[in-house]
């Protein structure tokens, strides 16, 4: 099977001057997938390290320059799902875990749940032998910044570099038809601590079914979650092609259909990219931009906002 790998670095209103390294970032993490996927690695592999890019890159919302809580920390939330098992691992609300992605992904390979939060999640990394870094560590000075200002009342787009929204995602399918998405988000600027937005959870920020598709979302939570957006999106892609479309038309279809449901549902603004299985990449968001990349079949990068 040819693989495939599509990214994004969240659907929000990204300034002109954040435009070019929301791209750069997008295809760095695309390099860094591509370079196993196209050597015959497992989707698994490609997408975590997708992720890692991202989630170090501070111009996105997840990891390194993740927005800050009401009390001025970083909470960052993440998950991985594999399509072909349903298995998924999922962990929220850290504050010392450096790259929240690897964490999601050793709970789904060795531990005996699906999701961890908090403090009980932070154990559970040091007993599988990560080192936690100092909370300070994630947080950038534009960050904090950017959240004296919200805590003023300034509360507005020009103060950051992902506002409410640059939470980053994977999803691949590699050679063996292995199908994986992930999500990683510090959650919203000024959220109460503690809070939890749709990226950790099953369904809503994240979904792979290996008969289907895989999806990543990006986008406001509290809305997100009323929909459920990535399964829907996920149980969009079964529908029957019909004689006017190809499956490729499907998976944009699908894509814009989910998004759609966000807006009269919801009321909510965000974005999603997904692969269906066969590989074929969507994409679709409501905000202004949304920071995506994707592999093309002739192996060549594209990204756009
Ligand atoms: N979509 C990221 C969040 O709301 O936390």
């Amino acid at each position: 099977m040819k693989p495939s790998l599509i990214v994004h670095g969240g659907a929000w209103d990204i300034p002109d001057e954040q435009a070019a390294a929301c791209q750069a970032g997008c295809r760095r993490a695309l390099e860094a997938g591509w370079a196993m996927l196209s050597r015959g690695g497992a989707a698994l592999d490609a997408v975590e390290a997708a992720i890692v890019v991202l989630e170090d890159d501070p111009v996105f919302d997840a990891g390194t320059g993740s927005h800050l809580n009401l009390d001025g920390q970083v909470e960052c939330d993440a998950i991985v799902m594999e399509g072909a098992s349903l298995r998924a691992g999922a962990v929220a609300g850290l504050k010392r875990i450096r790259n929240p992605i690897r964490l999601a992904r050793k709970l789904m390979e060795n531990g005996p749940h699906m999701m961890l939060a908090g403090e009980g999640a932070e154990r559970y990394a040091v007993a599988q032998g990560f080192s936690l870094c100092a909370p300070e560590e994630l947080v950038t000075a534009a960050e904090r910044a950017a959240w004296k200002l919200c805590r003023e009342g300034k509360h507005a787009a020009a103060h950051h570099r992902g506002h409410d929204q640059g939470t980053v995602g994977a999803v691949a399918l590699d050679g063996m038809g292995r199908l994986v998405a992930a999500t990683s988000t510090g959650g919203t600027c000024c959220k109460l601590p503690g809070r939890i937005g749709d990226s950790p959870l099953i369904g809503c920020g994240c979904y792979a079914d290996s008969g289907a598709g895989g999806v990543s979302c990006t986008g406001y939570g509290e809305g997100i979650m009323k929909i459920v957006m990535a399964k829907s999106a996920v149980d969009l892609l079964r529908r029957p092609v019909n004689a006017e479309e190809s499956p490729a038309d499907l998976a944009m279809l699908a894509a814009r259909e989910a998004v759609r449901l966000l807006v009269e549902r919801a009321e909510s603004t965000g974005g999603l990219i997904l692969l269906d299985c066969e590989g074929n990449p969507g994409y679709a968001f409501n905000t202004p931009r949304m920071a995506w990349g994707v592999v093309q079949p002739d192996g060549s990068f594209r990204t756009g906002l």
